[in-house]
């Protein structure tokens, strides 16, 4: 197991009321010169990080249980990416791979081919963002196809470009007044089983029967879809959902492009969360945990149709930068190293059995799900199932006085999300669920 650089403890410490007064200083030349239009999850301003400590620049350690939103799976300020980063930035930082080309970009290649689902020979190109990995992987799609439709589904999140912002559900705050939005894109129900109780089958015949008969299955270029819903509220499809429309698309001659942007890199506790299902996807996006923090993302597939593509038609001045690639190399590696699959299975685990208890006497909270270490929380106004977005709120809000670093998600704002670094140590675990736990027990209070 990798362990911190010396010098940051793993521990929480408590130096200042959070945010602390450097941090309100600092917040305040936010205000002035940063755009409004981005939110502020806790205006605690990090200065460094190690392992799974976020330090502020009061002094405050706070444990982060959001790895910058499932990016740090790694954990912090690793040593072996530390170092590759550093190595690279010295020998050199950019030619644009499209100009002159360099190994690292062919290496970061090679390994998605190897780790992504799908037992045959494929290929990958390399992007910067998440949205930018999922627009090209329509692009390859329409390409490929010759058709043009989109099929996404309720509750989806695949970015805030254009034709993402299109493939994204809910609207504020990620839509509201930014349209038009980009054409041919459908959207059809998905698999909630907390709200809609319905099994794998069911789910997927509702989904199949709408795609048909709104869209017609000869128009689909691809159905797009996050294996485990992330910004929409970790919401778990029913077993058998996913591997039916998979099915479905296979004999409908639509790709199945997996949206792994969240859930890959061995946060569900396998490479990739399409594993669990027992299916194969056309195609897999990247992007997150891929790099240990640099902006890297990824769109892999079978070579035939990633090599549909003509000469040009994929690229960008940064994609698949040396820097963030060295990144990735060794974060991958550290991943094999460590078996953070194993971890995350083992910190799901760890978790699940607090939370599922806490939950029987809790009339708040309406269910705890997930997979590994991508554990979702989901408030409801006590004995219905109606959303309680207060709720998280006042715990997140509750947590972060505590030095415990907990985020939200869900289309109604009333789901908490723990993402931890998936090095995260059994002590840290304990001592930031036991913060969380307190801060839900107060709810009653
Ligand atoms: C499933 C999924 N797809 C796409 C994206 C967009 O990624 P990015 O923010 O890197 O553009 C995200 C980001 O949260 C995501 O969770």
């Amino acid at each position: 197991m990798t362990t911190a650089v010396p010098g940051i403890e793993q521990r929480r410490i408590l130096s200042t009321e959070i945010p602390g007064p450097r941090s309100k200083e600092l917040h305040d030349r936010r205000v002035h010169s940063v755009s409004a239009g981005l939110t502020v999850g806790l205006p605690a301003y990090i200065e460094r990080a190690e392992g799974s400590i976020l330090v502020d620049v009061d002094g405050n350690h706070l444990i982060d249980l959001g790895a910058g939103i499932a990016v740090m799976s790694v954990g912090h300020t690793v040593p072996e990416v530390t170092e590759a980063v550093a190595r690279q930035a010295m020998h050199f930082t950019h030619t644009c791979f499209m100009v002159t080309p360099y190994e690292q970009y062919v290496e970061v290649c090679e390994t998605l081919n190897s780790i992504t689902p799908g037992d045959y020979e494929k290929r990958s190109a390399l992007f910067n963002s998440g949205a930018e990995a999922v627009e090209n992987a329509v692009k390859i799609a329409r390409l490929a196809t010759g058709r043009q439709a989109v099929v996404v589904v309720d509750h989806a999140y695949h970015g805030r470009t254009n034709l993402t912002m299109a493939l994204t559900a809910k609207n504020m705050p990620y839509k509201d007044r930014f349209g038009p939005f980009a054409p041919e894109v459908y959207r059809v129900a998905t698999s909630y089983p907390f709200r809609d109780g319905l099994d794998g089958a069911e789910a997927a015949a509702r989904t199949i029967a709408q795609i048909e008969t709104t869209v017609g299955r000869h128009n689909v270029a691809a159905l797009l879809i996050e294996p485990i819903q992330g910004e929409g509220g970790f919401i778990v499809p029913a077993r058998g959902f996913l591997a039916a429309l998979s099915a479905w698309c296979t004999d409908a001659g639509t790709l199945f492009i997996a949206d792994e942007i969240q859930t890959g890199f061995c946060r569900t506790g396998e490479w990739f969360a399409t594993e669990h299902e027992g299916f194969v996807p056309d195609l897999v996006t990247t992007a997150k945990g891929i790099a240990a923090g640099l902006p890297l993302a990824g769109v892999t597939g079978p070579a035939a149709i990633m090599d549909a593509v003509h000469e040009g038609g994929l690229g960008g001045t940064y994609g698949g930068n040396p820097v963030a690639a060295a990144a990735a190399l060794a974060a991958i590696e550290v991943m094999r190293r460590d078996d953070l699959a194993g971890r995350a299975r083992t910190i799901g685990a760890i978790a699940r059995t607090r939370l599922d208890a806490l939950a029987l006497e809790t009339p708040s909270i309406g269910e705890v799900r997930g997979r590994g270490a991508m554990i979702g929380i989901e408030f409801v106004e006590p004995g219905t199932t109606v959303p309680h977005a207060a709720a998280v709120k006042q715990v997140i809000a509750a947590c972060a006085a505590q030095g415990v670093l907990v985020i939200s998600c869900g289309t109604f704002g009333n789901v908490i999300r723990l993402l931890p670094p998936l090095s995260i140590s059994e002590a840290l675990l304990d001592d930031g669920l036991s913060v969380l736990e307190s801060a839900i027990r107060d709810l009653q209070a």
